[in-house]
């Protein structure tokens, strides 16, 4: 069994991406906007600044207090899709209940929806054929390649049907020639079908809930889960004590997906960048 180092994977990844921002005369820029004070939420806006700082992309935070209107909200989206100096806008999920994050991301340029969350960005995806790529599930997907693991032609099984993962993660499996099975919590016999997975993508916010029975020899496991367990500790939705004994490959959490997909983010930035400047079509 081979446990695949996300940290290790994307501080090379972000070494390439510092020198290609490096070379550039005119730095991407990043807006990070945070509405309350989730304290998850604000360890990963911390964690999304760091990385462009280390990087060489611009970044400026925009801490809102929790009742803040969605007019305000509005507003600063308006201020930054007109901001030249931002190339790309991400507006930090959950929102406090009463604001509407649909309203939200379709406030936001197309051009500068760097977490591709919008209508017409989905369906960039969704043709197969990606402006920006989704955050997490391209984080996946980078980890497969850099591990040598190959999707074409392999049984793939998603675990989660969100807009911010599973779906768009079935997606880029799909794009890969994978042949993809999406469940969630009302999938009959679960674990009959995850037992079939040659890749198994788990996305479904329950600690420890994949064991090793509902989990084949062999198989490639890939967690994205972030949660507490019983001791309060973090941990994935994987039970990796057990699931490791089986899988060929597998993520931990922490320091699986998660550093994958602020890399990715950055990698968007960039690409919100030349795309503005007219450098991509
Ligand atoms: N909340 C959890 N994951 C994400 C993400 O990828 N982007 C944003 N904006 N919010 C999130």
């Amino acid at each position: 069994m081979k446990i695949i180092d996300g940290k290790a994977i994307s501080m090379a990844i972000r070494e390439e991406i510092a020198a290609e921002v490096a070379e550039m005369k005119e730095k991407p820029g990043l807006a990070v906007v945070i509405v309350g004070d989730d304290p998850a939420s604000k360890v990963y806006v911390r964690n999304k600044h760091k990385a462009c700082e280390d990087t060489g992309i611009y970044s400026e935070v925009h801490e809102l207090p929790a009742d803040t209107s969605q007019e305000k909200l509005l507003s600063l989206i308006d201020k930054l899709n007109a901001d030249e100096k931002i190339n790309g806008i991400l507006v930090q999920l959950p929102l406090p209940k009463g604001l509407s994050e649909d309203e939200v991301i379709a406030r936001i340029d197309p051009k500068k929806d760097v977490d591709a969350f919008s209508a017409s960005n989905v369906g960039h995806i969704m043709l197969g054929d990606p402006v920006f790529l989704p955050c997490t599930p391209a984080g996946v997907m980078e980890l497969l390649k850099r591990s040598g693991i190959e999707v074409k032609g392999k049984n793939c099984v998603v675990v989660g049907r969100s807009n911010i993962v599973g779906k768009p993660m079935a997606m880029l499996l799909l794009k890969a020639d994978g042949t993809v099975t999406i469940c969630h919590s009302k999938t009959r016999n679960l674990a009959e079908i995850t037992a079939k997975a040659d890749i198994l993508v788990v996305a479904i916010g329950r600690a420890k809930f994949i064991t090793a029975d509902m989990v084949s020899e062999g198989a490639v496991v890939i967690d994205v889960g972030m949660n507490r367990d019983e001791n309060n500790k973090l941990c994935g939705d994987v039970d990796f004590a057990s699931v490791s004994e089986k899988a060929s490959y597998i993520t931990p959490v922490p320091g699986g997906v998660g550093p994958m997909t602020i890399t990715m983010l950055l990698k968007n930035t960039i690409t919100a960048f030349r795309l503005q400047r007219g450098e991509l079509q």
